[in-house]
């Protein structure tokens, strides 16, 4: 038998950002992501804790591992799952998004997960609907499901994130895992450094409480993870750099600028990947990578949040 850990602190009904999250929210989805990790060695992963609930995944943006991970994790939790992506709903006939989720609710779903180009959007639809909304990513604003298994992995590396060097290299403009992790990794007591071109990694990201630096060789040196993003060219309305392979031979990482790294730096990247662009193959591939655990503790992470947000009992049993 594996317990919850005490949710009774927990008053969110939707979990549509970082930012206002405090570090003792951030550790009960830790919590909670802990047990239910448990739960997904077992030859028996499903819990009866959101049994006779619907969750509703409306994805308005493609997506491979965030709604993967959503749909895993509320089967494993018993809920039933219904999942709808933009090509195949009547927002193609012209409803709007508030008259879409409306109608969500109407049909009785119990909680609704949402991607949307518009930033700002599910906090739009949570001041709006009764059931608990929650972002699986929100134009460049936020995503704050990958920053919380992305903090997840690296606990589970360091123990606690305080004082640890972390290094997030690439499209930090127009990347929403970049703003939730910038989020997360500062109120955990991480110390962040953004780097890339300039056009991309501005230097008002310092009003965050990071450093920002061009200086690529001296950023990996220092860190103790560093986390690669692609170049996000769905959101970018004009040319950040000449060329792709201008960028990549500034910036990629490759074998020559790995060995820049501190030998325990581990290798992160919340995907998809461009091989070859911002990272080379074989250190996606390495040891050293973590990429793939990454996505795995996405569904534990995930039940989290679903878990939380729906309000579940604290301290139950998961037989
Ligand atoms: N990391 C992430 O959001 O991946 P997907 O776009 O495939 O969901």
């Amino acid at each position: 038998m594996t317990s919850v850990p005490d949710t009774s602190r927990w008053t969110r009904k939707d979990f549509t950002a970082i930012e206002p999250l405090s570090v003792d929210e951030i550790q009960q989805i830790f919590e909670v992501a802990r047990a239910f990790k448990k739960t997904l060695g077992r030859s028996q992963k499903k819990v009866p804790a959101l049994r006779g609930k619907t969750v509703v995944n409306l994805f308005l943006e493609p997506s491979t591992r965030t709604r993967i991970a959503f749909e895993m994790a509320a089967k494993l939790l018993s809920a039933e799952v219904i999942s709808l992506d933009m090509a195949r709903s009547s927002t193609t006939k012209g409803e709007t998004l508030r008259d879409t989720a409306e109608n969500v609710q109407a049909l009785n779903a119990d909680m609704l997960v949402i991607r949307h180009s518009a930033a700002g959007s599910p906090g739009y639809l949570a001041d709006r609907l009764q059931i608990p909304v929650i972002n699986a990513g929100d134009g460049a604003h936020e995503h704050p499901t990958q920053a919380m298994l992305d903090c997840f992995t690296l606990t589970e590396h360091f123990g606690s994130l305080k004082g640890r060097r972390i290094t997030i290299l690439g499209d930090i403009l127009f990347s929403r895992v970049a703003r939730s992790n910038i989020w997360a990794m500062t109120k955990l007591g991480a110390e962040v450094t953004l780097v890339g071109p300039s056009t991309l990694v501005p230097h008002w990201f310092t009003e965050f409480g990071v450093k920002v630096s061009h200086d690529l060789r001296s950023a990996l040196a220092d860190a103790e993870a560093v986390m690669l993003l692609r170049i996000q060219h769905e959101r970018q309305t004009s040319s950040h750099f000449p060329s792709l392979g201008e960028y990549t031979s500034m910036f990629g990482l490759n074998k020559t600028r790995a060995s820049w790294l501190n030998p325990r730096a581990i290798i992160m990247h919340p995907g998809p990947i461009n091989r070859g662009v911002e990272i080379d193959s074989d250190l996606a591939d390495s040891d050293r990578s973590v990429i793939l655990d990454q996505v795995t503790n996405g569904i534990a992470v995930r039940m989290a949040v679903l878990y939380l947000c729906a309000g579940a009992a604290p301290a139950r049993s998961l037989v």
